[in-house]
């Protein structure tokens, strides 16, 4: 990929804060785009990210957009990127469209918080899913992973062609409402349908009022409004009962306080000092769901397709199996899913091809300089982040998919490996506090699925497309599972 070099360049730690101060957000060059809605024609597209990205070839790595007359900077700059990443909650904040969309359908978790509430939200769900406790939750997704490969088994049976995103967003499901607040579903298998049909209903929801560029549902409730007002109402009674149990069960076992077996529990034991009213707890709950289902699944998915184009990984990825696992159906302890260092290198090298985050939005709290550039208060930007994982300067050869590259022993120290630039999972303070969690479930999944079976695209690579719907999805993505004897 070339890109063309921006009036900003590419940020060098040398280069003087004089050159740096010369440039003029204000005056940056941009796409072609319309006269009135600007660049929102190709912004609302499926694959606005695929836009903004070629636009790096036409305008450099540093440029603006215009949406509907919203100006944002687009930066495909990893070093100012990782910058104003890490110098949030103080300079910068997401989008504050986000917060009120969530807001208005009564979320407020640690996604949509700032400042000084973010920190206080943070703080108890970061210890609610730390390395101790995902390893308590790990028979969870042991389970899990279980009841879908007995799935998987009955389609290989029949030859059936599987639509793999829905099958691992019920798993991602069944996974987070488990872990979240102990609630056994079972989506895999087709039941309760209609906590998981609510769900969906919400997710999609958010996702088109957070693209909208004029809140209609104000104006005028749509068919669609006064159903996500029911499904809203449907999952809050639902998270409130089991609010209401885990507190009962914390009262009567006091041994849950020392290992609790899902994350509500672990939040209102972290929550001891009634920090917390039951609105910031269900907000967080709600959260969590909301973090962990879609960008797993999709993630899950990216990693099928490419090992269907690469049998030799598969192999490789079953040996592993072997030989750790040998004769189980499951990694039997979360220290044997710890030595899975060659399906860990699979997943890290999807997330670093395919991210499901392909791009963050931010804005300026205040005026400020990052790297020189000063940025003044209320700014928009869009920080490409995908860009510099898919560049040669970054990772050689970087549209190969290697995993290779990620093991210790290849480590190659002479070829271009620069870990700096993944943004997969975010990054600074707020970096994606359910990664752990994510990694355990991916890498599980991922292993016992090349244990057992052969895979295929049932389709042609070609026919396989990018949605970005919020994360980026794939699109038409059919597999064939054969069971190996
Ligand atoms: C492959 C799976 C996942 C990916 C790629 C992913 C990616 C991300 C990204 C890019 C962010 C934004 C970080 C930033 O602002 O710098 C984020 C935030 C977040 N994620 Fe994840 N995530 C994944 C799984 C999960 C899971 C399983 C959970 C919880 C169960 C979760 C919970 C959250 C939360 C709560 C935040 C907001 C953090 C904050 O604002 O402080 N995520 N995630």
């Amino acid at each position: 990929m070339t890109i063309k070099s921006s009036i900003f360049g590419s940020v060098h730690p040398n280069q003087t804060m004089k050159e740096l101060e010369t440039i003029n957000l204000d005056k940056l060059p941009n796409p072609k785009g319309t006269f009135i809605l600007g660049h929102y024609p190709n912004f609302k597209s499926n694959d606005k990210h695929v836009f903004l990205e070629k636009s790096v070839e036409e305008c450099g790595d540093l440029y603006s957009i215009n949406l509907v007359g919203q100006k944002f900077v687009v930066s495909a700059i990893p070093e100012l990127n990782n910058e104003i990443l890490k110098s949030r909650p103080k300079l910068f904040k997401r989008l504050p469209k986000i917060n009120a969309v969530l807001q208005e359908m009564g979320i407020s978790g640690v996604f949509n918080a700032e400042g000084d509430l973010w920190k206080k939200h943070r703080k108890l769900t970061a210890e609610s899913l730390s390395l101790k406790k995902v390893k308590g939750y790990f028979p969870i997704v042991l389970e899990k992973s279980k009841s879908l490969l007995h799935k998987f088994e009955q389609f290989s049976k029949s030859q059936k062609s599987i639509d793999i995103q829905r099958e691992f967003m019920l798993f991602t499901i069944d996974v987070t409402t488990a872990i979240a607040f102990g609630y056994e579903l079972d989506a895999i298998h087709g039941k309760d349908a209609v906590f998981q049909k609510h769900l969906e209903r919400i997710f999609m929801m958010l996702n088109e009022r957070n693209f909208s560029p004029i809140p209609i549902w104000k104006i005028y409730k749509r068919t669609k409004d006064k159903e996500l007002e029911s499904s809203l109402k449907h999952i809050e009674s639902t998270i409130y009962k089991f609010i209401t149990q885990a507190k009962e069960n914390l009262k009567n076992d006091p041994k849950l306080k020392e290992q609790p077996t899902n994350f509500l529990e672990a939040l209102l034991i972290e929550n001891n000092d009634g920090a917390f009213s039951d609105k910031e707890v269900y907000g967080n709950i709600f959260t969590m769901l909301l973090g962990g289902e879609d960008s797993t699944s999709s993630s899950l998915s990216w990693i099928l397709y490419y090992l269907a184009q690469h049998p030799e990984m598969i192999k490789k990825v079953r040996e592993e199996a072997h030989s750790i696992y040998c004769d189980h159906l499951t990694p039997k302890s979360f220290e044997e899913y710890q030595q899975l260092e060659y399906t860990n290198a699979v997943v890290q090298e999807t997330l670093r091809i395919h991210p499901t985050t392909t791009q963050q939005i931010v804005q300026a709290n205040e005026d400020c300089e990052i790297q020189g550039l000063k940025i003044k208060k209320n700014k928009k930007l869009i920080l490409l982040n995908r860009f510099a994982q898919r560049l040669d300067e970054h990772f050689t050869d970087a549209m190969t998919f290697k995993p290779e590259r990620w093991l210790k022993s290849k480590c190659p120290m002479h070829q271009n490996h620069d870990v700096s630039t993944i943004k997969a999972f975010g990054g600074g303070p707020r970096l994606c506090p359910g990664m752990n969690l994510a990694l355990s479930e991916m890498v599980t999944l991922t292993s016992m699925i090349c244990k057992q079976f052969d895979i295929e695209l049932a389709v042609k690579k070609e026919e396989v497309s990018e949605k970005h719907s919020f994360i980026v999805y794939p699109e038409n993505l059919y597999i064939k599972l054969s069971k190996i004897n």
